[in-house]
């Protein structure tokens, strides 16, 4: 595994928690400054490998995760080649065994149906052993609770729960969420967020 030169671990004399952006090898999986993840059963370098799961190259589908997002230890990625595609008579991924019956070996693709890319946006808390599916999209600041199954699109500052999740409840009245959204916080340089980080912490949007 080639790591590149940024750092891997934020905190001193911690190896269970990593920025996620260097350790990162396939082109097909983008995640932004300062992602982390936490990992203390396995390695959290081999995130690519134990945590996105069925993610193969041949189908081309994407995880693209944000800066500033909470990974907890053993979220897990579904990707395409999950899904034994419901287009067929039979569940059986027949095109994967084309040698055994005659088909070709170009279509291979076809034993799957491919839900698309799993697009996270930023500062997204995603909780221990949450599940996320391929095709879904989170939006900036929401909230995956623990071992939620997320199946479809979770809007902005939501945080959702359960199997399959479900809204629980909005972070902030909309009208913050919008402040929120236009300010986009995550896309200031280190310098700004040094100066301003009791104000991002406070909780009072006006300090923004
Ligand atoms: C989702 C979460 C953020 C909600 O926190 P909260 O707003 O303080 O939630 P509350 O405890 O007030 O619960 C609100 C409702 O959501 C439900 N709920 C809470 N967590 C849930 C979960 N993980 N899955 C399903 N439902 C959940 C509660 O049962 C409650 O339901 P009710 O309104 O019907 O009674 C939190 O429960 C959670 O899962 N955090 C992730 C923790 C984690 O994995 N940390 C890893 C280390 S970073």
């Amino acid at each position: 595994m080639s790591i590149s030169e940024e750092k891997i671990y934020p905190r001193t004399g911690d190896t269970q928690t990593i920025y996620l952006k260097p350790v990162i090898t396939n082109s097909n999986i983008k995640i932004g400054d300062y992602t982390m993840y936490n990992d203390f059963v396995n390695d959290p370098i081999n995130f690519e490998i134990n945590n996105v799961l069925y993610h193969y190259p041949i189908n081309h589908d994407k995880l693209i995760i944000g800066k500033f997002c909470s990974i907890a230890c053993g979220a897990k990625f579904v990707f395409t080649s999950a899904n034994h595609t419901l287009k067929s008579l039979s569940s059986y991924p027949f095109p994967l065994f084309w040698e055994e019956y005659g088909l070709e070996q170009k279509n291979v693709t076809q034993a799957w149906d491919n839900k698309g890319d799993i697009i996270i946006g930023n500062d997204v808390w995603i909780g221990y052993e949450a599940v996320i599916m391929s095709g879904v999209h989170i939006g900036n600041g929401a909230i995956i609770g623990a071992r939620a199954v997320v199946t479809k699109d979770v809007e902005p500052y939501t945080i959702v729960g359960g199997v399959p999740a479900k809204p629980i409840k909005k972070r902030f009245h909309d009208d913050i969420i919008k402040k929120l959204q236009s300010i986009c916080w995550w896309n200031w340089d280190k310098e700004k967020i040094r100066k301003k980080i009791n104000d991002l912490m406070s909780g009072n949007i006006d300090k923004l």
